[in-house]
């Protein structure tokens, strides 16, 4: 399957989500392709640090930030796969335009605080022109990088925002928490079921396996 996992804001946890989840299916015995539509590059620049270090099993990895190139290249090699991966970024993503006319499931990070109605809505447009010349397809909001600290509200009001756009995008129940696991195992290019890991980090592998139970 095709799983693009986009937003046109930053620092939301893209490459985080997108490394993490491409390892965790590779560690599954399944053939992966990690497709990095933004322009930064990070996602395949940690895939390019577990090949170099040599971690078994290896992820196909691309960086393809211009839409018609990504375009072309996964409809031609997508069958190649049993999962593609894309991430793509960036206000004026032609990237993500392209992973919008293909993927099968839109996951749409956000972090605590990071909301501005500018990168829903420019979202949600998105989503809007890709059904309009397609099937429907899968679309969620997820809280990333959530507080850990019970007593905050800052979850509580980052999913009541996110909610605003629910029609088009809904908020998927479950989140992942704000855990230097995921962050260091993404870093090298790896999924936090590779790491190991400190008592306290722990729920992260449930966190994750929790996600892919949900998308595949
Ligand atoms: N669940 C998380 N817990 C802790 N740190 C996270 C988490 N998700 C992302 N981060 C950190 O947040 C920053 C932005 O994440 P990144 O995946 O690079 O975002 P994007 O690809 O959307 O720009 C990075 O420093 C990353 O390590
Ligand atoms: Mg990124």
């Amino acid at each position: 399957m095709i799983l693009t996992i986009a937003n046109t804001k930053g620092g939301v946890g893209k490459s985080t989500l997108a490394v993490n989840i491409a390892a965790a299916r590779a560690i599954l015995g399944k053939k992966v392709w990690l497709v990095d539509g933004d322009k930064q590059g990070s996602s395949q620049t940690a895939i390019l640090i577990r090949s170099e270090a040599n971690i078994e099993p290896g992820i196909a990895c691309s960086h393809f930030p211009d839409g018609p190139v990504l375009r072309t290249q996964v409809l031609q090699q997508k069958d190649n796969y049993d999962d593609v991966i894309i991430e793509c970024g960036g206000r004026d993503s032609t990237a993500m335009r392209a992973a919008l006319t293909l993927t099968d499931y839109l996951l749409v990070p956000f972090v605590p605080g990071s909301f501005e109605v500018w990168a829903m809505e420019d979202v949600v447009n998105m989503v809007k022109e890709a059904r309009s010349i397609r099937d429907n397809f899968p679309a969620y909001s997820i809280l990333n990088r959530a507080d850990t600290n019970a007593r905050s509200k800052d979850n509580e009001d980052m999913v009541a925002a996110m909610s605003e756009y629910a029609e088009e995008i809904p908020v998927l129940e479950h989140m992942l928490y704000s855990r230097k696991a995921f962050a260091n195992a993404a870093g090298s290019g790896r999924s936090v079921f590779e790491m190991k890991l400190k008592a306290h980090e722990k729920p992260a592998k449930e966190e994750l396996e929790k996600l892919l139970s949900i998308l595949f």
